[in-house]
């Protein structure tokens, strides 16, 4: 059996087939009104190989003038995000162990040839607040290390309808995706694989949370 390190938890097969194909209907819908944008890195404006949506009150945006940052409207049509799911909602308050809802729910979708280099996810203010994930469509190699960079890292693999979370110890490691896995799902008619990430963005004063 592989040992995650410390706080970095993973429930295989959280959402049976009929929640995936939910999930994913939502999206759907979701990507209408706030459509997948192409994210370029910083300084660079090098197209990631990932295309990126949000969902919730904040959106995770990166462009080579602005940077990495969370901002309330969609880069390319100034609209609002659409609202986050219940279902998600639901998870956030199953799993997170936070009293306040998460504010923004990263949408990433990856073709089967897309890849995430290893990176923290740091730019949210609020790290007590763990970061929750969710992964639909082909699986992927995920690699989490520690909170330096170049050490020590654990790989495994997320299936469609697994739920993943780093908090506490894990909250801040380097993690990213390797590889997609063609051909392990026929969730997503085209192949590829999406993945959902909610976080708190802003600082939560004032909220205890539970232990
Ligand atoms: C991310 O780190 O934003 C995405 C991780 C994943 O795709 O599982
Ligand atoms: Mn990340």
């Amino acid at each position: 059996m592989l040992t995650l390190p410390d706080g970095v938890s993973h429930w295989p097969g959280f959402f049976n087939n009929s929640a995936q194909n939910e999930l994913l209907h939502l999206i759907r819908k979701a990507t209408q009104q706030a459509p997948l944008f192409v994210p370029k890195m910083p300084r660079t404006g090098k197209p990631m190989s990932v295309r990126m949506t949000n969902m919730g009150a904040l959106g995770w945006v990166t462009d080579q003038k602005n940077g990495y940052r969370y901002q309330q409207m969609h880069p390319e049509t100034g609209a609002n995000w659409p609202t986050m799911p219940p279902m998600l909602l639901d998870l956030w308050a199953e799993k997170s162990g936070c009293e306040l809802p998460p504010e923004a729910c990263l949408v990433n979708y990856y073709q089967d040839d897309a890849k995430m280099g290893m990176h923290q996810d740091r730019d949210e203010a609020e790290f007590d607040a763990p970061v929750l994930s969710v992964s639909l469509g082909n699986a992927c190699l995920f690699r989490v290390g520690g909170e330096k960079r170049g050490g020590k890292t654990t790989s495994f693999r997320l299936d469609s309808g697994d739920v993943m979370m780093l908090s506490g110890p894990a909250r801040l490691a380097f993690h990213g995706v390797d590889k997609i896995y063609p051909d392990t799902s026929d969730l997503l008619k085209d192949g590829g694989r999406i993945n959902l990430t909610m976080r708190r963005v802003t600082k939560m004063a004032g909220q205890s949370q539970e232990v």
